[in-house]
């Protein structure tokens, strides 16, 4: 079989969006729009890649690195010329199809893509378009049909009669083609259009109408598909498409989300059945959440992996992982490096942050454990604070198993706390403390009976 390639459009400026990025980098669901777009092609049959980039083409190129080949327009002059830029690598895939996208129309997703193709081939068409039907088909090229319903031409906008604005079949701006007949069609337009400012891909079909080839279009199941950002607006309304997409799917595959007020989750995020998430939270990276989990209301995820039957209350959590049972939460944040070990339980105000905690462990009020190796079965006072930085470099804290760290105690690191070993509250833990030790750190209180009466401190 021949071999199938695309070639994605992201040279425009999307002046609109006022970003100092370039557009198709703008994100939906905290990825850019062209990874969409470049997974949509992939899934849909196309398997060499050609971005064409111009507008802050070096930026974008950086970002897409040898995931795909790039080529440059360095001027924007239309569609089609953006296209004949890829000419080499058209002429390279002469004898498969080609699939055109463009880069800022994230939704156009890989069955459509697939169908596509599929028809394409089975018809041996030259060319076939994507299509949608629209209520407002205003700003879209439309698709106009001959007497056998095969496409004619597309006519965009500012060439369309009165009659033909009418039509609200439109034009994606995602189509097969098929290579060579493409690069023909280009190759005459160019020769045709050097007068008319803009060179048209949409142009194509009519030339290859005209070569007496086979041109269609197919319509797309939902429209939503076809649609693309210009602006922030656009921008949060196509985000608004895919979270509740997302959330949709993960409803079917069992997750409960009671109401889906302010919770984002990102398409790379897996959550098995029975977690509940709860409004306010955000789930993004390649984060894992378990069985009957537990997440919000108002947490953050991100790139991490929470075991089963956890509880994520109001926790910020950075690429770190939380295994089985854990009751985490109010008002903690997890920093990137952390593993707490089952049913732990980590509760408000607690910063962790490169850390190791053993199973049964707790933290629960006030505290900050920073670059430490806590075991199992810990009871971490209230307030305590590893004091893990002298200024230049850090140090770890070691705790052994079953300790007890008393309240308001600073541990300063480098240090080690034998297993079963108690420090007295309100010590500052400067030494080693051996196993099954008690360690006081603290000065003794002392009494000064009467002294107010004495020395009247209040009085003038
Ligand atoms: C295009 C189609 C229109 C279709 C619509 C769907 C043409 C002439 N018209 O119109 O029929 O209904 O898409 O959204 O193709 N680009 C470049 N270089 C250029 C010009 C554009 O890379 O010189 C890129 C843009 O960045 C964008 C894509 O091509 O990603 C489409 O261009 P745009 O200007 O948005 O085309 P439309 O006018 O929307
Ligand atoms: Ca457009």
């Amino acid at each position: 079989m021949a071999n199938n390639c695309a070639v994605i459009l992201a040279a425009g400026e999307g002046t609109r969006m006022k970003s100092t990025k370039p557009k198709v980098l703008s994100e939906l669901l905290f990825k850019p729009m062209i990874d969409y777009v470049i997974e949509s092609a992939k899934l849909g049959g196309a398997e060499d890649i050609c971005a064409v980039t111009g507008h802050m083409g070096e930026s974008l190129n950086a970002y897409l690195g040898s995931r795909v080949e790039t080529v440059t327009q360095s001027e924007r002059l239309g569609t089609g010329h953006a296209v004949y830029q890829a000419k080499d690598f058209l002429v390279r895939h002469e004898n498969g199809n080609v699939l055109v996208l463009a880069g800022d129309a994230p939704l156009m997703d890989s069955e459509t893509i697939a169908n596509a193709l599929n028809f394409h081939e089975r018809n041996e068409n030259a060319v076939t378009v994507i299509s949608a039907r629209i209520d407002n088909p205003t700003g879209y090229g439309r698709i106009i049909r001959d007497k056998k319903d095969f496409l004619q031409c597309i006519v965009e906008e500012k060439e369309a009669t009165d009659a033909q604005k009418a039509i609200n079949e439109v034009n994606s701006g995602a189509y097969w083609f098929n290579c060579q007949a493409l690069l023909t069609a280009l190759e005459k337009i160019s020769q045709r259009t050097v007068k008319k400012k803009e060179f048209y891909l949409t142009d194509a079909v009519e030339v290859l109408v005209e070569m007496g080839q086979k041109a269609t279009a197919i319509s797309a199941k939902t429209p939503d598909v076809i649609l693309g950002a210009n602006d922030r607006i656009q921008l949060m309304e196509l985000n608004e498409i895919a979270r509740k997409k997302v959330l949709e799917a993960h409803m079917k595959n069992g997750v409960s989300i009671p109401c889906p007020d302010g919770i984002i989750i990102g398409t790379d995020v897996a959550i098995a059945p029975d977690a509940v998430i709860l409004p306010g939270t955000i789930i993004k990276g390649h984060s894992i959440i378990g069985i009957g989990s537990v997440i919000g209301p108002n947490s953050y995820i991100d790139n991490s992996k929470i075991g089963e039957y956890v509880t994520l209350n109001n926790t910020f959590c950075y690429s770190s992982e939380i295994d089985d049972g854990c009751e985490i939460g109010p008002y903690v944040r997890i920093r990137p490096g952390t593993s707490i070990d089952k049913n732990c339980r980590v509760g408000n105000f607690v910063e962790l942050k490169n850390s190791t905690v053993g199973e049964d462990t707790k933290i629960s009020h006030l505290s900050y454990i920073g670059d430490s190796d806590l075991g199992s079965g810990i009871n971490v006072g209230c307030g305590v604070a590893t004091v893990n930085f002298d200024g230049q470099k850090k140090h770890r804290t070691i705790v052994g198993n079953d300790a007890f760290i008393g309240c308001n105690n600073s541990l300063v690191a480098p240090v080690i706390i034998g297993d079963r070993a108690y420090t007295a509250a309100g010590s500052t833990i400067t030494e080693d403390v051996p196993a099954d030790a008690l360690a006081l750190a603290r000065t003794r209180q002392i009494v000064k009976k009467d002294w107010v009466k004495i020395k009247n401190p209040y009085r003038k």
